[in-house]
Formats: structure tokens, sequence, C-alpha cells
């Protein structure tokens, strides 16, 4: 460990240099970091906020696997491919879809326990999946369940764990990362930890939206500081839209699992109109981008901000058993999913771009990794099927930690012939100040949000680059993360203005069609 001359070290009992950082306290992070020290490495994961807060213990619906009779790798395959809209990795996704069942296997033995009926594995039902596939736990707390089994585990396997923790600059010496300054909120002091490795598994960047159901934590630090570092940043313009999010005025956003959908729940207009098989054959279980966008149209009629989710051919006893978070969310609120329709609106929710990696992890960077909903494997192309992510997380961190242990070595990523910079904006002064985090979130929810128009994206994309050009020094949390949105919201916008087509979750109102010359990847490297 050495310090950095901004800011003083204080007596520090860890090793000077670990054989592998991890960044992050997700899923992603911490099956990383439990793989790893099964190898014998001495691994530190450094997190910014304590070890379980991360968008991974919000997670309900579940995740996916072919383990079902009747289900195969290769149905849930064709259904990724499908959901993805023509820019899914095909090898990826292959990847993805067989190495399932084996990872589940690892996170059984990690200690998660998924729920059953009748002796076997109870499988849920999402949007856009042909068969039952989705492990769950908890009922709809499978994220919960899911991380406090690992970090539980990390903590009792003595893997060390520094809280608190932001990683705030990967330093790359002679085209290799080598080390990471991470800044202590605590002591309010920046260390810089030397690493044989690093892995970047910060999460995505769902708070960059005004209306989000990400935790505080998914500010895009992962993406950003890979960008800054030299590493490549893939199809930043696709945002996945989850359709149903609680709307209620003074309540936070609170997710309504695709899930329910699964188990027969109906969406309504404000006319009390059922109107999802007006807008495709599948109806409430279309892709989710198809539904997102449907209710949008809904409430955008009335001027409302919400539709209505209707479960009331269940009744309670069923609801709590099946839902209980949910159930028991609503009823705080005073509702009655037996009863009550539930009013809900589309939300920002999964960033389905992020750092290129190869299917080990790797990005153009040697040393640097990036797994989970950071990176961009190319799995979910421009629009993510449900409870895919998860999965990922497992499936790609088990390869890149094996990656780093095997002897022989493929070949690294290759850096993409066709990547561009951030444009250079000097030539407008509209904004007189550095931006506010709320200002900067209304601005990408209502100008690259789920209907985008190539006025909105540029009006946005003037505004972020002459923000980043305002912005003092970061120098604590709350300005790490605003330099990290505003990277990431132009590497957003820039991305969205130039794909001038409608796929998957990018939705352009003046290029309503998908277009096959854009049947491509935007690649962004400083
Ligand atoms: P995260 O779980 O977000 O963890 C990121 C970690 O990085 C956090 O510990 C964070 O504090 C840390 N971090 C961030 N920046 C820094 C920094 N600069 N320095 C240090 N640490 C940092 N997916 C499914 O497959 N099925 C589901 O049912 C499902 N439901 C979901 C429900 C909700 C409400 C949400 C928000 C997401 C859901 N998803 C679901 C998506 C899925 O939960 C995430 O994609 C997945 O958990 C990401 O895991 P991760 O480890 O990559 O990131
Ligand atoms: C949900 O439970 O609806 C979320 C599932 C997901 O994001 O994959």
């Amino acid at each position: 460990m050495t310090s950095d001359p901004s800011s003083p070290v204080g007596a520090q009992a860890t090793p000077q240099r670990f054989d592998l950082v991890v960044v992050g306290s997700g899923i992603a992070g911490l099956y990383a970091a439990l793989q790893a020290h099964e190898h014998g490495a001495s691994v530190l994961v450094a997190t910014k906020g304590t070890i379980d807060e991360a968008s991974t213990r919000y997670a309900q619906g579940g995740i996916a696997a072919a383990v079902g009779s009747g289900d195969s790798p290769d149905s849930h395959l064709r259904d990724t491919i499908e959901a993805g809209a023509g820019l899914v990795d095909e090898e990826a996704a292959r990847i993805l879809t067989s190495e399932a069942a084996d990872r589940i296997a690892d996170l059984v033995r990690y200690g998660v326990n998924f729920d059953a009926a009748d002796g076997e594995v109870a499988l849920g039902r999402e949007g856009a999946h042909s068969a039952p596939r989705i492990l769950h736990a908890g009922g709809d707390s499978t994220g919960l369940e899911i991380e406090l089994s690992l970090s539980s585990l990390a903590r009792r396997e003595g893997v060390t764990i520094r809280e608190h923790t932001l990683a705030d600059r990967v330093i790359v010496e002679d085209g290799r990362a080598v080390a990471v300054r991470l800044y202590d909120a605590l002591r309010d002091e920046r260390v810089t930890y030397e690493a044989g490795n690093i892995v970047l598994a910060t999460g995505g960047a769902g708070q960059i939206y005004r209306v989000t159901t990400n935790p505080q934590v998914s500010t895009g630090d992962g993406i950003a500081l890979a960008y800054g570092c030299g590493a490549e940043v893939m199809d930043m313009e696709f945002t996945q839209f989850h359709p149903t999010a609680l709307r209620l005025p003074e309540r936070p956003i609170f997710l309504i699992s695709e899930a329910v959908r699964g188990e027969g729940a109906l969406l309504y207009n404000a006319q009390g109109e059922r109107f999802m098989p007006r807008y495709h054959e599948q109806a409430e279980l279309a892709p989710r981008d198809i539904v997102a966008r449907a209710a949008h149209c809904e409430i955008g009629e009335v001027d409302g901000d919400h539709v209505l989710l209707d479960i009331t051919h269940r009744d309670a006893d069923w609801l709590a058993a099946r839902f209980p978070t949910i159930y028991r969310t609503c009823l705080d609120a005073g509702l009655d999913m037996s009863k009550d329709r539930i009013p809900v609106s589309p939300a920002a929710h999964y960033t389905m771009g992020g750092v290129r990696t190869n299917s080990r992890g790797e990005t153009t960077v040697p040393g640097l990794f990036a797994v989970g909903e950071v990176a961009c494997t190319g799995v979910h192309g421009a629009n993510r099927l449900a409870s895919n992510s998860l999965l990922e997380t497992v499936v790609f961190a088990k390869r890149a930690v094996e990656r780093l242990f095997e002897g022989a070595v493929s070949p690294p990523l290759e850096p993409s012939p066709d990547a561009r910079s951030l444009p250079r904006r000097e030539d407008c002064v509209i904004a007189p100040q550095a931006p506010q985090a709320e200002e900067l979130r209304e601005l990408m929810w209502s100008n690259a949000g789920i209907v985008r128009t190539r006025l909105g994206l540029a009006e946005a994309a003037t505004l972020l680059a002459e923000w980043q050009s305002l912005m003092p020094p970061a120098h604590d949390r709350t300005s790490m993360e605003m330099r990290s949105m505003v990277v990431c919201g132009r590497l957003m916008t820039e991305a969205a203005m130039l794909r001038e087509e409608s796929r998957g979750a990018h939705y352009r109102s003046d290029f309503p069609e998908t277009s096959d010359e854009w049947r491509r990847h935007l690649v962004f490297r400083q």
C-alpha cells in the first residue's frame, strides 16, 4: 500500500500488495473474491458502502437457468438472442446459458438456499422466457439471500474487506493496470494499493436517472474508472427500463417484480382498459422494452405518472407466501394486492452497456478485468432477458478468475478498430455552474430516457460536456460519484445520438425503425 501524495496515510496492518483487488461487493465482486480465495490468492475487496449495499440485495425475481424438465440451455440461448434484438454476442450467450447450471451449483455450495416445491427446485416464469426457468429464494428476496450468503462466507473465510472505501482511480503503467487508488470515506484519506490484477465489479449506473430501481451506490463508477484509464466502453446507449416500479407520492421507488406478471398480473390504463394485447402478442409477458414503452405511452396519453397492475385473482395468503416482500411493502403503503390494483410506472433498471470485455472478463487494458453489471460481455445486446443478469455475474466472474490462474496465456482482448472518444464540445457555454445531482438525473430522465430525440439528446450532450469542464477536482464520495455520473451520462447521450435507429431498449421517435446498417456496436475509448 502506498499513500497518495495528496493525503496522509494512517497505520496499516494489511499487506502492501494483493494478488487481486476486487472493487465492489455485490454478487459479482464477492463471488470473484471467493473463487480467487479458493485458489489461495490474497484478495482485497473494497466497497463504497457497507458490504451488503449493492443492487444484488434488491433482486427479486431470481436467477435464470435451464434446469427444469423439458427446458434446455439451447432454448434459454434462443430466448436470450431473441430479446437482445440483433446485438447479442452468440458465443458469449452460449457460454452464459450452458454454464448456468454449474454456477447455480456453486451458489448452493456457497450457502444460497433456493426455494423448492415438492422436493424439486421451484421455477418461476418471466417475460420473454419460453419456459419457467427462474430460480428464486425467500419468494421474492433472491438477491438478499445471495448477498447475505456470499458476504457472510467471505467474512468467515477471512477475505480482507474494506467498507466505505471507494475506488477513484485505476493506475496504469506501461500499458498494464497495476494499482488502484482508494478513498477511505470514514478517515477521509486516499490510499493506493498495488495489485497483481484488478477486478471491477461496481455494478450499473441507474442512479443517473430520476426514476430508478437502483440503490444509491449505482452511479457508474467502474465504467468511468475504466474509461478514464484507457479501457473500452460499449453499448452505453442501451439502458433497460423496468415497466413496473411502485409509484406512490412520498414513497421511494420500489420494484414490483416481473414475476408478478409471470403469475398472471395484468396491466390497465387510466380508462380501465387492459392495454398490452394492443402492443404485443405476448401481452404482459412481452419483452421488457416493449412493456416499458407501452406503459410510458399509456401514461403520456393522460399526462399521469402511472398505470395499474392487477393481481387480484390471487388471494392474500398466496400472495404473502409467493411475494412476501412485495406484498408487505404494498400493504405498508395501504394497498392490499389481493384487492387493490397497484400504481406502477417504468423506471431505469439495468445498464446493458459497460466496460467491454471478452468471455474471460478481460478488458482492453491488461491486468484490468470487469465482471457483473459494470461489464459489457455482449450477452444482453440491446435488451436484457429478465433474470439473466445475476447469472451473467457468476458465469463470467468464474471465467475471469480461471483466466487469472491459468498457466497458458490466451490472447488478450484486442482494441476495437473503430473505437471513438468523447467529442470535445467546447463551443457552447450554456451552463453557468457545475451541476447538482438532481439536475443531472432530471436531464437524463427527460432527454435520454424511454423515448429519445436528436434534439433532446443533443441538448443533454452539450450540457453534460459543459458540466464536465466546470467540475472541480473530486474530493469526497459525493463529488466522485458526480464525476462518474457525468462521464456515464456523456457516454450514454453521445452513443444514443449516434445510433439513428430504434432497437431494443433504445427508442428514437425520430428514427422509429430498426436499421440493418446499425446492427453493430458503438465503442468508446479515451
Ligand atoms: P452490484 O450488486 O450493484 O454491486 C456493486 C458493488 O460495487 C456495490 O457493493 C457498490 O457499493 C460497489 N461500488 C460501486 N462503485 C464503487 C466504487 N467506486 N468503489 C468501491 N465500490 C464501489 N437481476 C436478475 O438477474 N434477477 C433479478 O431478479 C433482478 N432483480 C433486480 C431488482 C432490482 C431492484 C435491481 C436494482 C436489480 C435487479 N436485477 C436483477 C439486476 C441485478 O440485481 C444486478 O444486475 C446485479 O445484482 C449486479 O451485480 P453486481 O455485483 O455486478 O453489482
Ligand atoms: C424482476 O424481478 O422483475 C427483475 C428481474 C430482472 O431485472 O432480471
